[in-house]
């Protein structure tokens, strides 16, 4: 059989393990000695090299043993925006916190008055270095959102940057629109004024532009309420876009289980999510993105409820949440370790959550996540004796190589 490229000699975690499998080798989908082929940016074979069909290959790759995984997957980051947050954060080292200075005019509503002064060219341009240094560590897909605008021009001018992160770089980008992130200074006191404008004119702009694959919102006593929210996800659902949620950060606003209504791909943080939330999520099959970064940064002490999630079986995602504020992180592997150390999560939902479960966070599940014919050849090839390597390093980077697309 013809195919473009062929790497001989892998450890394989496929991470496509049957379901019920446990939480070990045979969850990550491990094959000591495999091999893989690609041909037109598509895995063709995943599997053990003993059962593989004879393949003739315009290009071999020796592994000599190193592990192959699906490239990874970042899927929460609000990894476009103007200028930094380092004075706040050193307000909040001098006691102050997140909410006062929030509603002190700073926060969210700092960043966007610096989005709004960059335009489209320096928006994209700051964060590449960010992109790359995610890239760096195998990241294949990245989720952007946008937020930092809140009027029409300025996420519109987001979400244009967004896109063009994914033909500056060999990556795949998904946008999410974030309108409702916080309320602008112009809206002071008029929350469903603002959404109003969010739903009557800003989310028919980005429909009309193509320019977002999901849409998202902040839902929380800083933010949107669960009613406001609601309103923005039936116009969403209505437009056929998927909808996600920032939900229960802070506080339980029942945002999760509202968003689980609507078939929400994901709710994320979720710290203070309840039980009837998780029930609504298992229900909806809704992907728990857990943001260890931001929980790290916030100093947050409480967890989200791990445990009881992993019982109702809702599938748990991982992801930087890159942002200014609360999680000025670019590097998935140490979301990894937060993952594990600060959540408790295993070595295999740990891994999970940075391939197959984040591919569900974006509505992926069928192009990316795992390694398994017919989905896109997405790999990171690292130098390491065992995938749990990836998740118990502080710092290291065993990046060997990155493959997007086949290439
Ligand atoms: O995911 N929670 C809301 N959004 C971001 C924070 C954004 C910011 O502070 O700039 C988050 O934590
Ligand atoms: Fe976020």
């Amino acid at each position: 059989m013809r195919c473009d490229r062929l790497w001989r000699n892998a450890r394989l975690a496929t991470m496509a393990g049957p379901s019920g499998a446990g939480d070990g080798s045979a969850a990550m989908g491990f094959i000591e000695d495999g091999l893989l082929a690609a041909r037109d940016g598509r895995i063709l074979y995943a599997g053990p090299a003993a059962d593989a069909p004879a393949f003739d290959a315009a290009e071999e790759v020796d592994c000599a043993g190193r592990w192959i995984t699906p490239g990874l997957i970042d899927c929460h980051t609000h990894i476009l925006h103007g200028g930094n947050r380092a004075h706040e954060f050193e307000l909040r080292l001098e006691g102050a916190s997140y909410e006062e200075i929030a509603r002190a005019g700073g926060g969210i509503v700092s960043t966007m008055r610096a989005t709004r002064e960059a335009s489209e060219d320096e928006l994209v341009a700051s964060a590449l270095p960010r992109v790359d240094a995610l890239m760096a560590e195998g990241v294949t897909t990245l989720e952007v959102k946008s937020g930092y605008g809140l009027d029409t021009a300025n996420e519109l001018k987001m979400l244009r940057a967004a896109r063009r992160l994914g033909a500056e770089r060999p990556l795949h980008i998904a946008t999410t629109f974030l309108g409702a992130h916080a309320l602008p200074p112009e809206y002071a006191g008029d929350a469903d004024a603002y959404m109003a404008l969010v739903i009557d004119e800003m989310l028919p702009a980005v429909q009309r532009e193509g320019l977002a694959d999901a849409v998202d919102a902040f839902c929380e006593g800083i933010g949107f309420s669960a009613g406001q929210t609601e309103r923005l996800f039936a116009a969403a659902v209505h437009a056929g876009l998927p909808v996600k949620l920032h939900a229960e950060q802070l506080s339980n606003q029942h945002g999760a289980a509202m968003a689980a209504r609507h078939g929400a791909l994901s709710a994320d943080h979720l710290e203070y999510l309840d039980e009837a939330g998780i029930a609504a999520m298992a229900q909806a099959e809704t992907v728990a993105t857990l943001l260890p970064g931001a929980f790290y940064f916030m100093r947050e002490t409480r967890l989200p409820p791990i445990a009881a999630l992993r019982e109702a079986g809702v599938p748990i995602a991982l992801a930087t949440d890159c942002n200014p504020g609360t999680s000025p992180l670019t590097s998935l592997l140490l979301t990894l370790n937060m993952g594990a150390t600060l959540f408790h999560l295993t070595v295999a939902e740990c891994l999970a959550g940075v391939t197959r479960n984040a591919a569900r966070a974006l509505g992926l599940a069928d192009e990316i996540g795992t390694l398994e014919a017919g989905k896109r050849c997405d790999l990171a090839i690292w130098d390491i004796e065992r995938p749990a390597e990836l998740v118990y390093r502080i710092g290291a980077n065993p990046l060997h190589a990155r493959i997007w697309s086949g290439q």
